[in-house]
C-alpha cells in the first residue's frame, strides 16, 4: 500500500465531524442531572447515550479508514513531533473508543429502556446488572477526562503550529 502524503476528504470530514459532537457530548454529560439508585433517564441521558452511539459509529469508521487510508506525517517536522503525534492521534481513536464503550456499558448495567433520538429502541449490551455497574463506575469518567486531557495537548499543538512556527501542518486537516 502506497502511503499518501495529504489527508483525503473523507478524512478531514470524518474528522471535523467528530468535533461538533464530541463537544455537545460534554456539555450533556457535564450538564445533566446526577445518576442515582433507581432513577430513569431522562432528555438530557437519552441525547447523550443517542450522540454516544453516532460517535462510536463514526470513530470505528474513521480508524478503518485510516488503516486503508494512512497518510505519511509532514516530512519538515523534526522526529519528536512526528512521533509524539502519531501517538497522540492513535491514542485519540482509542479513547473515543473506550469513553463510548464504558459509557455503554455503564448505561446497559442500570437496566435502563433508552430511544435511539426518541425513534426506536437503543440497543443494550447487557441486562441490569448492579454488581457489575458498581465494578466500572468511574470508568466511563476517567475515560473522558483522559480523552479531553488528550484533545487538549491536540488543539494546543495545532495552534501552536499555526500561530507560532506557522507551517502547513493546520492546512493539512483544511478544505483545499
Ligand atoms: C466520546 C463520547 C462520550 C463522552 C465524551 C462522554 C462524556 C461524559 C461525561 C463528561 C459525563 C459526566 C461525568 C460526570 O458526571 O462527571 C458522562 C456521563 C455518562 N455517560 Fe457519557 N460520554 C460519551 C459517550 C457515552 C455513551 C456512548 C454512553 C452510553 C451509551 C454514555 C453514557 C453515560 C452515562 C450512563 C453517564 C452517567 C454515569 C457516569 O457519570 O459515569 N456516554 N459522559
Ligand atoms: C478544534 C479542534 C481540532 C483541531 C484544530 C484539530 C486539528 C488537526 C490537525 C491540523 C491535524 C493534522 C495533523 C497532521 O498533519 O499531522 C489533525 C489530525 C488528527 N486529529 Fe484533530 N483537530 C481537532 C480536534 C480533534 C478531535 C476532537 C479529535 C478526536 C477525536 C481529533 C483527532 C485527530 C486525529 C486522530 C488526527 C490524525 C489523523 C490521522 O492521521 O489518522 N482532532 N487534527
Amino acid at each position: 500500500m502506497s502511503l499518501r502524503l495529504h489527508y483525503g476528504t473523507t478524512t478531514k470530514v470524518l474528522h471535523w465531524a467528530i468535533v461538533a459532537p464530541l463537544l455537545v457530548q460534554y456539555l450533556i454529560g457535564w450538564l445533566m442531572p446526577d445518576i442515582h439508585r433507581g432513577m430513569q433517564p431522562g432528555v438530557g441521558m437519552t441525547f447523550h447515550v443517542s450522540i454516544g452511539l453516532v460517535l462510536l459509529i463514526l470513530i470505528v469508521l474513521r480508524f478503518a479508514w485510516r488503516l486503508t487510508h494512512p497518510v505519511a506525517p509532514e516530512s519538515s517536522l523534526p522526529t519528536w513531533q512526528r512521533l509524539t503525534s502519531e501517538v497522540v492521534h492513535w491514542m485519540l481513536y482509542v479513547m473515543v473508543l473506550l469513553t463510548t464503550i464504558t459509557g455503554w456499558l455503564f448505561a446497559s448495567f442500570r437496566g435502563w429502556s433508552i430511544s435511539f433520538f426518541y425513534l426506536v429502541p437503543f440497543p443494550m449490551l447487557f441486562s441490569n446488572n448492579p454488581t457489575a455497574g458498581k465494578a466500572i463506575d468511574g470508568l466511563h469518567q476517567a475515560t473522558g477526562w483522559l480523552l479531553l486531557i488528550l484533545v487538549g495537548v491536540h488543539v494546543a499543538a495545532a495552534l501552536i503550529h499555526l500561530l507560532y512556527y506557522r507551517d502547513r501542518i493546520m492546512a493539512r486537516m483544511l478544505p483545499r
